[in-house]
């Protein structure tokens, strides 16, 4: 063989090992990368999925199921590790069929209702592997929050008065009911709300205890109101009909309105800033601290002796006779919820006393810091029971796992099939240059 020939042999030799080497090690990456593939691909799906059944919990469960699956009254809690477990094919023919003779109504389109099939395997998802946080968010940011069922504290001088009353002990023990249970949405007093009839009402006093016994304890099919007694003996019950009775001996004033904090979420006070400075900030001031056509809202006095509900009031029915115009007819609810989060966050750093912009001034610098506090505000009605964390979320290795458990083996064949190609053409470059015919 001459030396020009050999040249080519040894080229030839080389190129086919490079391949082989190059088709081995990427075969084996693939196989390797497969896996995780696959799983970061399921994680996509699940999640797309978590994110439409958050917003089909919203729409049609939270007004029975709560916030964050923590149940209403009668209503159960979803939040709930035995629903977690329960069989897959259970859990959504309870959805798709409801419970018959209970307040739980059949969801799918098969059974009348107007959830797909799919809709409801997503719903089953949410149930058994769905964060309960983000879930009560969303509530909170389609503006379906409000139905939670606040609570308030009966007036103390009042509420010792009722033990003169004839059996006052019983109306005492439905007072109580009644603040934690039934005021948010029958109202302070049980004068109504916008979502529930007055209880405090002749008509109502005029039916039998038989009659309101069985809606305090079964419910109103199709409505808000739920069945009770899961959640309250029936003496309690029979006390509660006793107040609704004799609801014209109680003193006027018992039952305070709920003053709950409006719930935020990040997003909502997002909006709610940017709702203000369209709509707010030209008379009230870009930071709320007032100028000479109306008085600051970010202030000491005016934050802590007004709840979210009244400022929500204010806002929606304006101040008559003055240039606050009433925003309820312009904005939803829940945009005049967002805004009134986001007045309420400044109240960590309110100044006591305002001082007004003259113009287009932006006002010192302290009154600028307000975007970096958090109040933490609003968590508290429902909070999620933490269920449902894990599966939803990628698998995160736990810190006490071994390290060969963690360790990515891509990188080492990566490593490797780097080296080895290296190697080859470096090997080739000697032989070439070895075998080069001499001058
Ligand atoms: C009108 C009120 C209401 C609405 C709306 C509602 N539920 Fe229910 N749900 C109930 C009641 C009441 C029960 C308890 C039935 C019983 O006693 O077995 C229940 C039970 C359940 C159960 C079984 C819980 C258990 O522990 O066995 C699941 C799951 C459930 N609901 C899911 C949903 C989903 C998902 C939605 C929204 C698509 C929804 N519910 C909407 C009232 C409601
Ligand atoms: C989530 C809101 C909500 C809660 C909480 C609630 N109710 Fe109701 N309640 C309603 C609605 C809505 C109706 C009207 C139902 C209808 O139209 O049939 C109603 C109706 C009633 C009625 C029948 C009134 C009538 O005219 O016959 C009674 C009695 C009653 N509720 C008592 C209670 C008691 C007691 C509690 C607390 C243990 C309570 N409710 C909690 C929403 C609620
Ligand atoms: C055209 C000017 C104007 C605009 C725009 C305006 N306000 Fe007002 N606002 C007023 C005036 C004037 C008052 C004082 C009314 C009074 O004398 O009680 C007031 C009062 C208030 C109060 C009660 C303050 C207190 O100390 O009692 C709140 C809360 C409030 N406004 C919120 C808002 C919000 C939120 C917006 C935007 C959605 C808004 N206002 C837009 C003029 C305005």
């Amino acid at each position: 063989m001459n030396p020009t020939q050999n040249r080519i042999r040894l080229f030839e030799m080389l190129a086919g090992l490079l391949a082989t080497q190059l088709i081995v090690f990427g075969l084996a990456f693939y196989i390797l990368n497969e896996p995780a593939r696959i799983a970061a691909a399921q994680t996509d799906i699940l999640n797309v999925q978590l994110d439409e059944a958050m917003t089909l919990y919203a729409e049609n469960c939270s007004v029975c199921h709560g916030l964050a699956g923590e149940g209403i009254g009668a209503n159960p809690a979803l939040n709930n590790p035995a629903l977690q477990t329960m069989a897959y094919e259970d859990l959504a023919k309870t959805i798709e069929r409801g419970r018959f003779n209970t307040a739980m109504p059949a969801w799918s389109k098969e059974d009348g209702g107007p959830l797909s099939d799919y809709q409801i395997s997503e719903l089953v998802n949410l149930i058994q592997s769905g964060d309960w946080n983000a879930t009560q968010d969303r509530v909170v940011n389609l503006g379906l929050a409000p139905l939670v069922p606040f609570t308030t504290e009966p007036d103390p001088a009042l509420f010792a008065e009722l033990a003169n009353l004839p059996d006052g002990a019983t109306l005492q023990t439905a007072v109580t009911l009644f603040a934690a249970n039934c005021v948010a949405c029958h109202g302070a007093d049980g004068l109504g709300t916008s979502i529930a009839p007055a209880l405090n009402d002749p008509a109502v006093r005029e039916k039998t205890a038989e009659e309101l016994n069985r809606t305090v304890a079964l419910g109103s099919a199709g409505t808000l109101m739920a069945g009770w007694s899961n959640a309250l003996t029936p003496e309690e019950i029979s006390a509660l009909v006793a107040l609704v009775q004799r609801w014209d001996e109680v003193p006027a004033g018992i039952l305070p309105a709920p003053d709950a904090p409006i719930p935020t979420t990040e997003e909502s006070i997002a909006l709610g800033g940017q709702l203000f400075s369209q709509n707010c900030s030209r008379c009230h001031g870009p930071e709320g601290q007032g100028t000479q056509r109306a008085p600051a809202l970010n202030v000491k006095g005016f934050l802590t002796d007004t709840s979210d509900v009244a400022i929500q009031q204010i806002v929606a029915n304006g101040v008559p006779g003055t240039a606050m115009p009433a925003w309820g007819d312009r904005m939803t609810e829940s945009d005049i919820q967002a805004i009134v989060g986001f007045i309420r966050q400044w109240e960590a750093t309110a100044p006591e006393v305002a001082t007004p912009t003259r113009g287009g001034g932006g006002g010192p610098p302290w009154l600028r810091n307000n975007t970096t506090t958090t109040t933490g505000q609003g968590q508290g009605a429902g909070q999620g029971q933490g269920a449902g964390q894990g599966q939803g979320k990628t698998q995160q290795p736990s810190a006490s796992a071994a390290w060969w458990q963690t360790f990515d083996w891509r990188i080492l064949l990566l490593v490797f099939g780097a080296l080895s190609v290296s190697f080859t053409l470096i090997f080739m470059g000697f032989e070439a240059l070895r075998r080069a015919p001499k001058k």
